[in-house]
């Protein structure tokens, strides 16, 4: 059996193989456009790998020779996002409570072919050799140890080259090994990265440039809510993050009335933090902070926005409690519950409030406040830290994290005072001060961001990277026929 990743709760082979064939058609249940949309999703993917048009029907009971979704006969047990699949040599059959569950029993399926599937787009029924369509005969059950499995894109460091289109592409990626947050880091000290309709300069200028006097850019919103939605077709939750009060310098150079002193200052394109902030005393600094979640949480279709509050170095402790406090109220106003970094624990978190660990002990205070936290320690989940001493992109403040360290620790050890009970999930963030191609991302990102996959997927109990490293090395055929640019598997 091909290597799965992560790995799923229990897999037993039965000892026979199930081969597709140029009849092979994909089943779902009646009246359901969402597995509908599911069937149509593989169906895309097998169609496009085979050169052919797989027909999506509906049945009531899995039918020979078919790959059947279905929302029947799984066990409750397997929650919102688990899933049962069944090779046997007549057919497959995924079954789960929720829709969820299915699109993973596909991304598990689509791992149980063969790698060189993917990537093909284009090529015609004559060069495909169906013998090799083979699965074993297998039974997976199979669900998430964590709700929240996510990964970070800083997009205002630098913007994609690609825009909208490397974003889609990070998002297929992450799709494949389930993961299913996706953190934007839209605003920093180098550049405002969504439309504000309200405060339009903040896109217009603060979006002007990136580090390094490199070429900014901005989604528009139009462009953001294509994005949630592609997002959501794959399970995918958007989370945006606007950064506040410190990493404001992009906001502070496009309004001047932002600033204490009434004057702008220049558009910042080095890679220091900690020198700016927004004017707690001023009031249009709250009303600058009501528009901007305002239009915000109308994109937003998840629970959270994330509003940073890290690193708020040139914020006086009383200022940034004072001024995060009215964030949360202003974030609960518009109906979602505040995210930051673990620095807000400082202030009095609301119920429903949560926190990010990335590289201090006060997500501890958090969780004792009652709040949940998303694990994301820098020494081993930033994907912005160089691999070794020879890696020529990122930084390395946190040390370097090799493939090894990514995979190697447990969220709930892995900080004293945070246990899993009050832990969300874990979440692997890239920030691009060194990062300008979507070459370059892949590069940081593929392989370490599926050991974070599988942390916040699989149990911890069996776990260990002598095993992992070997269904790791057996994805690097896979990354290839995905065309990704991915850093050796394996050291
Ligand atoms: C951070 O890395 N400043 C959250």
């Amino acid at each position: 059996m091909n290597p799965i990743i992560p790995l799923p709760v229990s897999a037993v082979e039965t000892g026979a193989a199930f081969t597709l064939t140029d009849n092979t058609t994909i089943t779902i249940d009646a009246n359901n456009d969402e597995l509908a949309a599911i069937g149509g999703y593989l169906a895309g993917w097998l169609g496009a790998a085979g050169g052919w048009e797989l027909p999506v029907t509906t049945a009531a009971a899995p039918r020979a020779g078919a790959i059947a979704l279905t929302l029947s006969g799984a066990d409750a047990s397997l929650g919102a996002e688990g899933y049962q699949l069944t090779v046997t040599p007549e057919g497959v059959v995924i079954a789960a409570n929720r829709p969820a569950g299915l699109f993973y029993g596909v991304q598990t399926l689509r791992q149980l072919l063969p790698a060189e599937l993917e990537g093909q787009a284009g090529r015609s029924a004559q060069d495909v050799n169906l013998a090799d369509w083979t699965i074993p005969t297998v039974v997976i059950r199979d669900a998430p140890r964590f709700g929240w499995r996510g990964m970070m894109l800083d997009v205002a460091r630098h913007f994609p080259a690609g825009g909208v289109e490397d974003v889609k592409r990070l998002i297929d990626l992450m799709a494949l090994y389930k993961l299913n947050r996706l953190h934007l880091h839209l605003t920093d000290d180098q550049g405002w990265r969504l439309m504000i309709e309200s405060w339009p300069r903040l896109a217009e200028v603060g979006g002007s440039m990136a580090v390094d006097g490199d070429p900014g850019g901005y989604f528009t919103q139009a462009e953001y809510a294509g994005l949630v939605a592609y997002a959501a077709s794959r399970y995918i939750d958007v989370v945006p993050e606007i950064d506040l009060p410190g990493h404001t310098n992009a906001a502070l150079a496009s309004y001047p009335e932002l600033n204490c002193d009434g004057t702008a200052p220049d558009l910042y394109t080095d890679i220091g933090v900690g020198f700016s902030s927004l004017c707690i005393d001023k009031e249009i600094t709250y009303q600058f902070v009501d528009d901007v979640i305002r239009e915000v949480a109308a994109l937003t279709p998840g629970p959270f926005i994330h509003v940073g509050g890290d690193e708020a170095l040139s914020t006086p402790e009383a200022d940034y409690v004072r001024f995060m406090t009215r964030v949360q109220q202003i974030v609960q106003a518009h109906g979602k519950q505040m995210l930051a970094w673990e620095e807000a624990a400082r202030i009095e978190l609301a119920p429903g409030s949560a926190v990010q660990h990335w590289h201090d002990e006060m997500a501890a205070h958090a969780a004792s406040q009652g709040a949940q936290v998303i694990m994301s320690p820098a020494a081993h989940s930033y994907l912005d830290m160089k691999y070794d001493d020879t890696t020529a992109l990122g930084l390395n403040w946190a040390g370097n994290v090799s493939v090894e360290k990514a995979y190697s620790w447990d969220p709930a050890a892995v900080q004293p005072g945070i246990a899993e009970s009050a832990i969300l999930g874990v979440e692997a963030p890239l920030w691009t001060e060194t990062v300008r191609t979507l070459e370059e991302l892949e590069y940081l990102v593929f392989p370490r961001l599926l050991g974070i996959a599988e942390i916040g997927w699989s149990p911890a109990a069996g776990r260990s990277w002598k095993e992992y490293r070997v269904r790791l090395a057996g994805h690097a055929a896979r990354l290839e026929a995905l065309g990704v640019n991915f850093h050796p598997l394996v050291e």
